[in-house]
């Protein structure tokens, strides 16, 4: 798991005034609107002794602790009341928690888990067709019991679909099956992969441009960061797909969903509940693939996995999270699991560059070594 991305943390219209407990990257956290409207998040675990700050109350702009009533500001998760000192008391300065920025996008609310500055942070990916009348847009929230970056390396990689998506393909069973040469797009936060590929039979709009009962079909899967993906399918000339995907980490072991698909074709609202139907069907085939990979995570050893040329991309998605990893955003799992009935951290903030005395330690972070990715033979 990574920090210093934007995470999906859940729709916009679940966000309101009472406050909403949301677990990402193994940590929690609660999220709420002040009275400007604007959503807030907050570590969820109170620095005075330890409630979930997401089971007490939105007080204005401020999160009121169920527990002795401590006051934590949504802007900049200082405290700003305690109640037991009286009305005069002084706040002790380490009385605060961390508070994260948030952005609203695509009807999600998105929170930067991490602490850059702002200039220095990975934008969230552009969905231009979101907006876009030529095209329709679908949404779909699942959980997978499944680890995010294994999650990632199902979605780029080109040679499972043959086999994963019988719909999709021959199921490899053409004598000249193979994976064709695959192009790599490089793009500002992550690599693509584009293949070419024919499949068999066609229907609806696309049946025109079928040659010999299969056609050609163009796709590229790509990641932006740590855990959005895009998968851009183009049927014919004519019929577009393009899905986009925000997995948050739940914590190591489950991934949250967020799923956009836009299509250019069948625009009216009634085809939706096909499309969703079918995508839920491909989705759940990888689903079942994924929740059975062994080891759970993607082993650390390039001796344990034998690579070849077909998994190209996800070399590449992994050579990307080298270079996070080196500049200490790769969280150290196995630490976080280590004692988790002794120690509550929190995922460190922008704050923490500027001001010392927080009462929880930051998350264990892996060190900032730089591990070579293993080359496809
Ligand atoms: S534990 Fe939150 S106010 Fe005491
Ligand atoms: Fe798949």
């Amino acid at each position: 798991m990574f920090i210093n991305f934007w995470y999906a943390a859940d729709e916009a219209r679940n966000i309101t005034d009472k406050p909403v407990h949301v677990k990402m990257l193994g940590h929690d956290f609660a999220l709420f609107r002040d009275t400007a409207g604007q959503v807030r998040c907050v570590s969820n675990t109170c620095v005075h002794r330890g409630a979930s700050l997401a089971h007490g109350k939105v007080k204005g702009d401020a999160i009121e602790c169920p527990y002795h009533g401590w006051q934590f500001r949504g802007a900049d998760g200082v405290c700003a009341k305690i109640p037991s000192l009286g009305k005069d008391g002084k706040i002790p300065s380490r009385a605060k928690v961390d508070s994260y920025p948030t952005q609203e996008k695509y009807g999600l609310v998105f929170v930067f888990l991490g602490d850059l500055p702002e200039a220095e942070r990975p934008p969230i990916i552009d969905i231009p067709e979101y907006d876009d009348p030529q095209w329709r847009v679908t949404t779909m929230n699942v959980l997978w019991k499944v680890n995010a970056l294994r999650g990632v390396e199902n979605t780029l990689d080109p040679a499972h679909t043959e086999f994963v998506h019988p719909v999709m393909g021959y199921q490899g069973e053409r004598e000249d099956y193979n994976v064709p040469q695959i192009e790599l797009i490089e793009r500002d936060w992550g690599t693509g992969a584009k293949v070419k590929f024919v499949t068999p039979g066609a229907s609806g709009s696309v049946k025109a441009e079928v040659k010999g009962g299969a056609f050609q079909t163009e796709a590229e899967s790509g990641h932006h960061g740590a855990t959005t993906t895009y998968t851009w399918i183009q049927f014919s000339a004519a019929a577009w797909s393009r899905q986009y995907t925000f997995n948050t980490p739940v914590d190591a072991y489950h991934t949250r969903k967020f799923f956009f698909q836009a299509r250019n074709f069948a625009l009216d609202p009634s085809g939706d509940a096909r499309m969703d139907e079918r995508t839920q069907v491909v989705m759940n085939q990888d689903r079942v693939v994924m929740e059975r990979v062994q080891p759970f995570f993607v082993p650390q050893s390039s001796t344990e996995e034998v690579i070849v040329p077909a998994d190209r991309v996800i070399i590449r998605y992994r050579e990307w999270q080298a270079q996070w990893q080196s500049k200490g955003w790769l969280m150290d799992v196995d630490a976080l699991a280590a004692a988790p009935e002794n120690k509550a951290t929190a995922i460190p903030s922008p704050a923490r560059r500027d001001a010392k005395g927080w009462a929880l330690d930051a998350a264990p972070m892996m060190p900032r070594t730089q591990k070579t990715a293993q080359a496809a033979e």
